[in-house]
Order: C-alpha cells, then structure tokens, then sequence
C-alpha cells in the first residue's frame, strides 16, 4: 500500500533563510561574542539587541542572556545568594535542571506534590515545607500552561522567599495579558533548539529589579566579587533567537488551532482527554497534554505510547518523579563533594532529606497517565484525523473498546 506522505508529523525546529541572512549579518560584525563593558557598547551587540526586544516582548524591565536556561537558573540563585545551609522549594514535576541549580549553589532542595488540575505544588503543598531556612520558591510553568500563581506570589511576599519562575518552556504565555515569568522576582526561559522559541542553545534571565539585574550582569561574565561564571550567551545565537522572535506569535496560534482540532475530534473519549489551557491564559503550546484514563493499566499506557511513535506520532511520557533522581540521592550530596550527613548535623531541619524513600502520591499517579505531544506546525487535518484513527486501532487491537465507544 502506498504511504501518505502528509500523514508525516511535523519536525522542530525549522530554520530558513531570514535565519541564515541574521547570521550572516553578524559574522560581518567580527566579533561572536557578547563581551560585557562599562561603556555601554554591550548594547550594541546582538546579545544586546535580543535582550532589549526580549524585555519589551515579555514587558519585564531587564533582561539578561545567559548560555542556556540551566545557567539561568543557577545564575539566579547566585544572584540573589542563595548558598550553603539555604533550602529552596521545588516542584517534584519538572525537568532536572530546575532543582539541580539548587545544588550547584550547594543549597538544598525541598520537593513539593502538585496539585491535578494545574500540575504546579498547590500553596497548601508549600506551607508543609517552609522552614525558617526556605529562602526561595521554583515554580515550573509547565508545557507552557499558564497557571494562576495570585496566591503563591502572596504567600511569598508574606514570608519574604524569593519566587523564582522556571519558564523554559512559556515564551508567549500569559496568564490574564501578564506574560508568564514575570510574577515572581526572576523569570528564566530556554532557547533550546527543541523549545518554541529556538536559538541552537540560549537562555534569557528576566527581572524587574534593578539590583537583580545588575548582579547578574556582572556575575555572567567574570565581573563581581563573588564567584562569577563565563555564562554569556553566543552572538550567533542571539541573532538566531532574533530573528525568530517575529514569527513566534504566529507559530503560537498555529499550535492552539490544531490543539482545538484535535481536542474536538477526540470529543468525549473516555481513553485520552486533552488538556486545553484555562480561560484568561494563553499557552505557547510547547507541548500538548495528553492524560489517559485512570481505569487503564500502566502496561496498556507505555503500549499505547510505542504503539503511536511506531506510527511516527511524537507522543511520549514526560518526567519521572525528580526525588527518586540520581542526583538527590548519591552518597556524595551536594556539587562540592559535602555530604547529606553535613548538612543534616549542621543545618538542623524538619525537612526529611531522604529524598528516594519520600511520597508524592499526585505526581506518582499521574506522572504514569500524563503524556506530552509535539504539536509544531505546519500540521494538517489529515495528521489530526490519523491521530484519531491510530487511538481507534489500538483500543480495539487491545480490547478496550468500551473507552472508544465516544470517539466520534
Ligand atoms: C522545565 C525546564 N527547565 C530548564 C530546562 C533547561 O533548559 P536548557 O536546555 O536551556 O538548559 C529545561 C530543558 O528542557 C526544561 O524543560
């Protein structure tokens, strides 16, 4: 039989000419990289450029452009001195670099459950765990899904921990016309090739405080008495992530209508439902999330994953847990070789450290039904509709027909 080649799902990122002329053009500059200086000439460099459209694009007062987000947020809690002794709070649901960074500050990281419906820890989640160590917050906002963080800003205020937002994957999101990363005191995003805003490797740091802002400018580039880091981001790169920036709207609305389209088409299907963000946010669509019925078995999901890459369907499982993570449970615990037992005799908390042995039973379950889509345009119907026929196929192959029967 013959293969349809529009059934073939779209691929990121996708680089075109307007990509290459920016590049071209900053070769004729002569110089690749973004040296900081007192003078004001940084601005003129492309790094400069991106961070000023940047900061008018997300409306954030300061930006600053580091080599990728995992820098971003390591530099952030340098920057607002986060250190030895310091717990930070972080979301179990999230990609390793947004609780490794509290380790690279040799701080210690406190995880927290998520709440079902908004996959962000719910502020009841949080007060469990502050002590009088707790020094700041990491919030994920997750796939791009903007979540309302109103009461998680207050509480913050309240108890004076720094709100730091992870928003690697929310370029374009925003949450009542405010754009996500700009609630807390430092926003950080990724430019990662796989991210919608895509830039080969990249990352932007954003902030509304002027102290902030000038800390991490001279700790990015070896400019300040503490220890400071070569964490610049590359001329060739900004000029990519540039030159994308204009078409990001667009890209954005592309991903909504086919994530609308397939959420229809799906309609009413008790196997798989599609989580289409709130009212009052937008989402950049990063990803699209998928959640599986909580009646079918594990086996049956990871079966149905393969089942659809085999059919070239970049459906997958997102994380695992981060507690049970290598990296929160070696011997040797923190980057500088200290270990969990310094800490515990030094630093007296109420936090259990044993981190493989704790319990989230939210993200536990849903961790095991929540799958991400690659949504990047262009799609077609016919890809939406081959979406809907592979679900069909595998139910059936699997006698699960009872969880089709409103698939339209
Ligand atoms: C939530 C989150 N934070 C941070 C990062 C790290 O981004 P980068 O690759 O730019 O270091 C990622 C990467 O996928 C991520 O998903």
């Amino acid at each position: 039989m013959k293969k349809n080649k529009n059934l073939k799902w779209s691929t990121w990122p996708k680089y075109d000419k307007k990509n290459f002329k920016a590049l071209k053009n900053t070769f004729k500059k002569n110089s690749l990289v973004a040296w900081g200086d007192k003078k004001g000439l940084f601005k003129n460099s492309t790094v400069g450029k991106l961070e000023k459209k940047f900061s008018s694009f997300v409306n954030s007062r300061y930006s600053k452009g580091v080599g990728n987000a995992t820098q971003g947020l390591h530099l952030a809690l340098a920057a607002l001195n986060i250190k030895l002794g310091d717990e930070v709070i972080v979301s179990v649901y999230s990609f390793i670099s947004s609780a490794s960074c509290i380790l690279m500050q040799n701080a210690t990281p406190v995880f927290v459950d998520i709440e079902k419906e908004t996959l962000i820890p719910s502020l009841e989640s949080i007060k469990k765990k502050i002590t009088i160590r707790t020094k700041a917050l990491i919030i994920t906002n997750l796939f791009g899904y903007a979540e309302d963080l109103s009461k998680i800003i207050k509480f913050c205020k309240d108890k004076k921990i720094f709100l730091i937002e992870d928003a690697s994957h929310a370029h374009g999101s925003f949450f009542k016309k405010q754009h996500v990363g700009t609630f807390g005191d430092i926003g950080v995003f990724s430019f990662n090739e796989r991210k919608v805003l895509p830039g080969g490797d990249g990352g932007m740091i954003v902030t509304n405080k002027k102290k902030i802002s000038d800390k991490l400018y001279r700790l990015r580039s070896f400019g300040d008495n503490d220890l400071s880091y070569n964490f610049r981001l590359g001329e060739l790169n900004a000029a990519i992530i540039l030159s994308k920036l204009s078409n990001l709207k667009q890209e954005i609305s592309l991903r909504r209508k086919y994530s609308i389209k397939l959420s229809k088409i799906l309609g009413n299907d008790l196997f798989l439902k599609v989580r289409l963000p709130k009212k009052n946010t937008s989402c950049s669509f990063y990803r699209l999330i998928l959640e599986v019925n909580n009646k079918i078995s594990k086996k049956h999901i990871f079966n149905f994953v393969n089942y659809m890459r085999r059919n070239k369907i970049p459906l997958n499982f997102t994380w695992k847990p981060l507690n049970i993570h290598s990296h929160f449970n070696d011997k040797i615990y923190l980057v500088n070789g200290i270990k969990k037992s310094f800490i515990l005799k030094n630093f007296k908390t109420k936090n259990n450290l044993d981190y493989k042995n704790q319990k989230y039973p939210v993200a536990k379950d849903l961790l095991t039904r929540i799958l991400e889509l690659e949504i990047h345009p262009p799609l077609s119907s016919k890809n939406i509709i081959h979406f809907k026929k592979m679900v069909k196929k595998f139910l059936l192959a699997n006698n699960l027909n009872t969880y089709e029967q409103k698939i339209i």
